[in-house]
């Protein structure tokens, strides 16, 4: 949430920064602003909406040419968005810019000393006081900007990542970090310094993972960090996995269809190497056998999308190995004094790997003593870096706001984790694991094969553009798999969509129930765990009689339920804990297409940030 990037080296800074600023306007479009150095000048322009109307102004009015600079877009916390609060923010005397993501939560008694001191304060917003905090503390420092930067930081409170250039340091770009991200990227003569790979990945693909409270100076050849103190740290390069054209929207009108498309390589790219020769799970987890073997609770936790995954998870691993396992919005976790200990396991799960509810969780679990398995697809991030261990789920990167290939493969990653401990605990028989996992490799062609069949999904959200409200209901995974799809409707329709299990709606909320409201309901396989099959065939009944619009979700070949559907999606025969890959997708396609019906932004929904790095 809130997109940073920063530039110094040979080319044009504001032509890096802008497409920079492009590829993170999914952190939020509140706002968008630049500033460069130019014959020791500082200039800034920014405005109010999205990136698209800071375009606009830098055509009318251009910046001067310059190597060093910085932009942001915003997703506001503190102060509405309008052009004053936009970042850049600059100091009293006009020479330093700086951007932040994050909250400053001492930013009020800041703002008070700063006023009293004769500063004078343009916008709301708690950043405003790092630009006049560094003006007096650049004057204090001898005119370096790494030290005011080092002296400032020790003074804030909360999260925060800021950049900063001094227009009388022009080939230097400052940035510090606490609690939000930053990664700098490594080009030849030119540094890169931003919130995501994403933003420089079409320059350089060598990054620099940077630590916690950590000051980093970057000139054209060199880069520097350090702790507050001013020590100088060791920090991990990598290179990135993915290259610029797997952040373009590739023919696709947007980001969201792109990466629902995606999906089957995306499974298939979450088990590419942790299956071995006999068919057994090889996943490399950085956890010692002995002590998975101890465990004796499982604790998932996560926010949003990657919290239904978790939900999802719970069934199976319960199912595999039988030991507890409990799902928690990560929002709440360490407020409701969990009961954690050294044999407890804590698997995150966050995409982005930076979500500051997320974030918090797993370090109140460590300190607690729990072992923390994070599960993300942002390498270099800071919640696996945290963690104990980490299993990447190699979705590739994921731009549109709502998730997608992100939910699928973290599915299929933390069920994999929940077959190997079946596997290394001995929980089940070798060849039941095996079964298993050649169903979930056979999972990436079943995917498709829901792709190939979606046209008439398209149709009906066409047909339910003016529905005021939408139910989904599901059991077993098909309940999480409810809340969703119910999900993705309000994130991106902007309708009252709730998702319930079925065999609640009787104690409630079927009283919502008019004529023609439409409720999708996810049938599981009626193979197998039937008794779930025939209970959910009977709420269909229950809700068709009460004048519902049904749409339902079935299994191919499942004629039980075709009496009862006012429209029926099919996707292929899976085993029930699988279906949640295949019976995602129609309700992913549903969002998108309503949302599209009504001329919203899909892949950048109102209100909403991808990376949510505020708690
Ligand atoms: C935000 C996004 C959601 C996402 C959630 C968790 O709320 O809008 O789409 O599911 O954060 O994000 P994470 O990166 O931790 O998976």
């Amino acid at each position: 949430m809130c997109g940073i990037v920063g530039y110094v080296g040979a080319k044009q800074a504001l032509e890096v920064v802008v497409s920079g600023l492009r590829r993170l306007e999914y952190r939020g479009y509140d706002s968008a602003g630049v500033a460069v150095v130019s014959d020791s000048v500082l200039v800034t322009r920014k405005r109010a909406g999205k990136l698209v109307n800071l375009e606009s102004l830098l055509g009318a009015e251009p910046l001067p040419e310059s190597t060093t600079g910085i932009g942001h877009t915003r997703w506001a916390t503190h102060g509405v968005p309008n052009d004053a609060n936009a970042h850049p923010h600059v100091d009293c005397s006009g020479r330093i810019a700086v951007i932040h993501n994050g909250i400053i939560e001492n930013f009020a008694e800041l703002r008070a000393e700063l006023s009293a001191g004769g500063h004078s304060l343009d916008s709301d917003t708690d950043t405003e006081v790092a630009a006049h905090l560094l003006e007096e503390a650049v004057e204090r420092a001898g005119g370096s900007l790494a030290d005011a930067m080092r002296a400032v930081c020790a003074r804030l409170e909360g999260a925060f990542t800021l950049v900063a250039i001094d227009s009388r340091s022009p080939d230097l770009v400052v940035g510090a970090r606490r609690n939000s991200p930053l990664v700098v990227g490594v080009g030849d003569g030119e540094m890169f310094m931003a919130s995501d790979v994403a933003a420089f990945i079409e320059y350089t693909r060598d990054a620099l993972e940077l630590g916690q409270d950590q000051v980093i100076e970057l000139r054209a050849d060199s880069v520097l960090v350090t702790d507050f103190a001013g020590n100088p740290v060791e920090v991990r390069a990598f290179r990135v996995d993915w290259d610029a054209s797997a952040a373009e929207k590739g023919g696709y009108d947007l980001f969201m269809l792109k990466e629902i498309a995606e999906q089957p390589k995306a499974v298939a790219d979450t088990l590419l190497g942790r299956i071995g020769p006999n068919g057994e799970l090889r996943l490399d987890l950085g956890l010692p056998e002995e002590a998975l073997r101890d465990i004796d609770k499982v604790v998932i936790t996560a926010c949003g999308t990657a919290y239904h995954a978790g939900m999802i998870a719970k069934y199976a691993i319960e199912h595999w190995t039988r030991i507890p396992c409990e799902v928690e919005l990560a929002s709440e976790f360490r407020y409701r004094d969990p009961i954690l200990g050294r044999r407890t396991l804590v698997i995150a799960i966050s995409q982005s790997g930076e979500t500051m509810d997320t974030l918090m969780a797993v370090r109140y679990a460590r300190e607690q003593g729990a072992r923390v398995l994070a599960i993300c697809n942002t390498n270099g991030s800071t919640i696996p870096r945290e963690s104990d261990a980490v299993l990447y789920t190699h979705a590739g990167p994921e731009v549109a706001v709502a998730s997608t290939k992100a939910f699928t493969t973290q599915v299929v990653a933390v069920y994999l984790v929940g077959l190997y401990l079946a596997q290394v605990r001995g929980d089940k028989f070798g060849d039941e694991v095996r079964a298993i996992i050649r169903e979930l490799a056979d999972m990436p062609r079943k995917v498709d094969i829901v792709l190939d069949t979606v046209e008439p999904v398209r149709e009906l959200a066409r047909q339910l553009k003016d529905a005021t409200s939408v139910l989904f209901i599901g059991r077993h995974v098909g309940f999480p798999v409810a809340l969703e799809g119910a999900l993705k409707l309000k994130e991106l329709a902007y309708m009252h969509a709730e998702g319930f299990a079925a065999g609640e709606l009787k104690h409630g909320p079927i009283a919502l129930l008019e004529p023609g409201t439409p409720v999708v309901v996810i049938v599981p396989s009626p193979l197998g765990r039937s008794v779930i099959h025939d209970k959910i065939v009977s709420n269909i009944q229950e809700v068709r009689a009460r004048g519902a619009l049904t749409i339902v979700i079935a299994e191919e070949g499942d004629e039980s339920v075709e009496a009862w559907a006012d429209h029926l999606i099919r996707v292929p025969v899976c085993p029930t804990l699988l279906q949640p890959l295949v019976a995602t997708i129609p309700l992913q396609v549903l969002a998108c297409e309503l949302a599209t019906a009504k001329g919203h932004d899909v892949d950048q929904p109102r209100n909403l940030a991808k990376s949510v790095t505020v708690e």
